[in-house]
């Protein structure tokens, strides 16, 4: 392990170099006009893979962007850990937002990364984290120090709602076996906080339309007699939550898994400073469900947001009519043991039942993911754990996250395979957002721990192994 930790700080420059070349690629996934750059990610990827020692890695085609799979089997009495991630990201824009390209990395520090972050879409989220597995591996390939076997999963498509990746596993079973799913594509709850991400919330993504009049109308011809499907769909919105902000779709927390008064202490216990968090965002207060701390809300506690709405004119300056058609992308946030399939239909019920007459309402479901609990008693939490106790000289705190990995849930449905959800991530790090970044010391911090995971689980596993 000396040896294998030594390499890491000798080529960690070298490290930081060659993240660089993968996120100049703009992979995003959403975007067709990008469907060559997302290959050439993918490519990028599974030559990397290679170079660290996993020569059996092939490029797999779906009708959508292509999966990544590379596996060392080393010893068939050795734990096989497989690790996912993805290689695509999110479109950059609003691009004028950014302070530098965002497929031009930059490193720059900043108060919360004194040591300065890497400034790029996909640095963190999840391309910095996925490169973070492929250098600890070639690191612990170059002595001969794994004890595990290994296989990478890595898919372009989990921006998008990974689609074509739940039928390769349902195809791929006996290729993906493995004991464990390693995934770092969540974050810490600070540098000086390691935490492990215990659970993650669904997802249901619709579409909502409202159609009134046949053709957009002249607002003063017939403004006042016809239904104005702008008015209407933000009324029906508003009325989606009560002054409580709590949603009022009627069957909707019928499923919410509450907290016991004593899990609800224990996660609060975790460091989170609201003054810091209000002037982090720019915002005099925040705004939830009553009855709930900011921790609560934004990991046990099920949500609703508009994601975006439109409609009518929104060009420049003033056009009068009546518009046709109104639009809204809503997002709803789910936690155990809310189903995405039945939030969306009672979604859709509801906002038939609260349309007036004059207008039609057509909900088109998007993507949608089931919540994730993992187990934080389990012998694999065990080795994340300690491999971060390890860098980190402190304890991790098990801690759920409010984002969503849909295939977590996927891999246990098909594969009956747990997950563990290591990422070193920040929330501060604006995935998603512009000017997104990875800390160079968690870069590197999550070279050196990994190692250290597939020690301790090897161990740990053996020792299982000797006792029955
Ligand atoms: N890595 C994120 C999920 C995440 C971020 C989990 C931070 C926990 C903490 C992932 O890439 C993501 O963005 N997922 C999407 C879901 C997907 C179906 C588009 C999400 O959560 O919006
Ligand atoms: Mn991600
Ligand atoms: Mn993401």
């Amino acid at each position: 392990m000396e040896a294998v930790q030594t390499y890491i700080e000798n080529n960690k420059e070298r490290f930081l170099e060659e993240l660089i070349g993968i996120l100049k690629i703009p992979s995003i996934s959403a975007d067709p006009a990008h469907a060559g750059d997302v290959k050439k990610a993918a490519t990028a990827m599974a030559e990397a893979l290679r170079k660290a020692g996993i020569e059996q890695t092939q490029i797999f085609d779906t009708d959508g962007h292509p999966i990544v799979f590379g596996e060392k089997m080393i010893n068939a009495a050795w734990p096989t850990v497989l690790v996912y991630g993805h290689y695509d990201v999110q479109p950059p824009d609003p691009l004028d937002q950014w302070e530098s390209p965002p497929f031009e990395p930059v490193i720059k520090k900043s108060e919360t990364h004194p040591d300065g972050a890497i400034y790029a879409r996909g640095a963190c989220d999840d391309k910095g984290q996925v490169f973070m597995h492929i250098k600890a591996m070639e690191a612990m390939l170059s002595y001969d120090a794994l004890r595990c076997n290994v296989k990478f999963l890595l898919e372009g498509e989990e921006e998008v709602g990974s689609e074509h990746l739940a039928g390769f596993c349902k195809e791929h079973k006996d290729l993906l076996t493995c004991d464990v799913i390693l995934i770092s594509d969540t974050a810490i709850i600070s540098n000086e906080t390691p935490s492990i991400t215990s659970g993650l919330r669904g997802l249901s993504y619709v579409e909502v339309t409202v159609t009134g009049a046949n053709r957009d109308l002249h607002s003063g011809v017939y403004g006042g007699a016809v239904a104005n499907p702008i008015n209407v769909l933000s009324q029906m919105i508003g009325s989606l939550h009560d002054e409580k902000h709590r949603i009022t779709i009627p069957g909707f927390y019928d499923k919410v898994q509450e907290l016991s008064q004593q899990e609800r202490v224990d996660m609060n216990k975790a460091p989170h400073d609201e003054e810091a968090y209000k002037r982090d965002l720019g915002i005099d207060a925040v705004m939830g469900e009553a009855g709930y701390t900011t921790l609560e809300r934004t990991t046990v506690r099920p949500t609703l947001d508009v994601n975006g709405m439109w409609g009518g004119y929104t060009g420049d300056g003033a056009k009068t009519v009546l518009p046709s058609k109104a639009h809204a992308k809503i997002s709803m946030r789910l936690v155990p043991d809310q189903d995405p399939d039945e939030i969306v239909a009672i979604f859709t019920d509801h906002l038939k039942a609260i349309a007036p007459d004059g207008v039609k309402v057509d909900v088109r479901p998007h993507h949608h993911g089931r919540p994730a609990v993992t187990p934080v008693d389990s012998v694999e939490y065990k080795a994340a754990a300690m491999a971060m106790e390890q860098t980190f000289g402190k304890k991790p705190i098990p801690a759920r996250g409010g984002g969503s990995i849909p295939i977590v849930s996927l891999f246990e449905e098909v594969l009956g395979v747990k997950s563990v959800l290591m990422g070193f991530g920040l929330d501060s790090d604006d995935i998603h957002s512009p000017n997104e970044h990875y800390g160079i010391f968690n870069f590197y911090q999550g070279i050196r721990t990994i190692p250290y995971f597939y020690q301790f689980y090897g161990e740990l596993k053996n020792g299982q192994y000797r006792q029955d």
